[in-house]
């Protein structure tokens, strides 16, 4: 495996489509490895944009605008950081050899449709998943949960992520607010949505798996300590790593990631999210790329999770082990506003073992992460009550940067 050097005729590109907070750290570890790096979102000044060789805003659900980029700049691989994406068209750049899609451009386009994702998994591989059903009206989501899904259940846009048009309804008064509710926070397909029976877990975990080069010319699936997390309005809000677990579930988490990730196949790293209730454990979903919980990993693994992705792309080995029980706190904006600042930085990074990560999003809302807080601890109750003060000692002001 070799690396040219960045700019010149040799160099090794890589573009990134779509470029926050998770792309940025992806876009840091290629650029220590003398990668070529191409960050593309569809607003100016995104956090991967600060960090890469070269910034591109376009808006990436466009197959005309994602060619042409691709023509342009000849990344050698493309690395989709969104779900929202032409996928359409990365098949057919893949298909000509124009580029290299990481893992592939299948998996991308399976996981951006909850429908695609859930139909592998369930009817293809078999795997344990909450009873399910889609629906394109209101009285065909009524039928589906009054003939069988029944209550509580989660509705949700079969296109959509962190939560976006997501509710949970505990009786038929509900269901009409539900589908509007979703119709509202699709992307696209306004309309389709997927009901899921609520599954009665005690814990939920994010298994990163990764598929490597092994070093003999083969791929190998390697498995990073389980991630614990809680999640508010389906977006997460603090992780753990590692997530205390029995033997027998562990084994299965792992067994149902390996089916998922072997079906999608090529390089990289993937979040697949599990629900677990003792031994038992369910099928939840997954991301082709690294996962938000995962932000932990930046505080608690000898090599983050966007680093084991910048190495398994580029094809060289990985270490997946763990260093030091380890949390990680979201900091949100708080208020809406343009160019936020964060106070009592000093104060927060005082709290024993702690780090941080400011993304530097142009724009803050009063939900939307702008940081996250990292803690170490001798166990991960008192990593996570340091992430959490290290979170909670931070405050958004905005202080008129831009209103000058
Ligand atoms: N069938 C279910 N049973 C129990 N809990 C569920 C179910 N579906 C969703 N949830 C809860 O809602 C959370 C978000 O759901 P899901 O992961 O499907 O949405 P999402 O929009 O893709 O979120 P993200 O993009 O942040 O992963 C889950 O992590 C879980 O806590
Ligand atoms: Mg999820």
């Amino acid at each position: 495996m070799r690396i040219g050097t960045p700019l010149a005729r040799n160099a090794m590109r890589v573009m990134l489509l779509g470029s926050g907070e998770l792309g940025k750290e992806v876009l840091i570890a290629l650029q220590r490895f003398g990668i070529e790096t191409i960050a593309v979102d569809r607003y100016p000044n995104a956090p991967g944009h600060q960090v890469a060789h070269r910034a591109h805003v376009i808006d990436m659900s466009d197959p005309a605008q994602v060619r042409k980029l691709v023509e342009q700049e000849r990344p050698h691989l493309i690395v989709p950081e969104i779900e929202a994406i032409a996928t359409e068209e990365l098949e057919r750049i893949e298909h000509e050899g124009l580029a290299e899609v990481i893992p592939t451009a299948r998996a991308a386009r399976l996981t951006m449709n909850r429908e695609g994702i859930r139909r592998l998994a369930a009817e293809e591989l078999g795997l344990p998943t909450s009873p399910y059903a889609f629906a394109d009206s209101l009285d065909e989501l009524r039928a589906a949960i009054e003939n069988g899904i029944g209550y509580p259940c989660f509705i949700k846009p079969v296109m959509s992520s962190s939560g976006k048009g997501q509710s949970r309804v505990t009786g038929p008064e509900q269901i009409e607010a539900a589908w509007n509710y979703a119709a509202s926070g699709s992307r696209v397909n306004k309309g389709r949505v997927i009901v899921e029976g609520a599954i009665d877990f005690d814990y939920e975990i994010t298994q990163l798996t990764v598929r490597a080069n092994s070093g003999d010319g083969d791929i190998g699936t390697y498995f990073c300590e389980p991630i614990g997390h809680v999640q508010v309005h389906g977006d997460y809000v603090e992780s753990w790593q590692p997530q205390a677990m029995s033997q027998l579930a562990l084994l299965r988490a792992r067994e149902l990631a390996k089916a998922v990730t072997d079906n999608l196949g090529g390089r990289g790293l993937f979040g697949v999210e599990l629900f677990v209730k003792g031994d038992q454990v369910w099928f939840s979903e997954v991301s082709p790329r690294p996962h938000d919980t995962g932000l932990v990993t930046l505080c608690s693994q000898r090599f983050s999770e966007f680093e084991i992705h910048a190495r398994a792309i580029l094809g060289l080995p990985v270490d997946t082990s763990l260093r030091r029980d380890g949390a990680s706190a979201v900091i949100y904006g708080g208020m809406e506003a343009q160019g936020i600042a964060f106070d009592n930085v000093d104060e927060a990074l005082q709290i024993p073992e702690t780090d941080l990560r400011l993304f530097g999003k142009p724009e803050a809302f009063t939900r939307r992460r702008m940081g996250v807080a990292l803690a170490n601890g001798d166990n991960t109750d008192q990593a996570r009550e340091r992430a959490k003060m290290c979170a909670d000692t931070i405050k958004t002001v905005a202080d008129g940067a831009n209103n000058e």
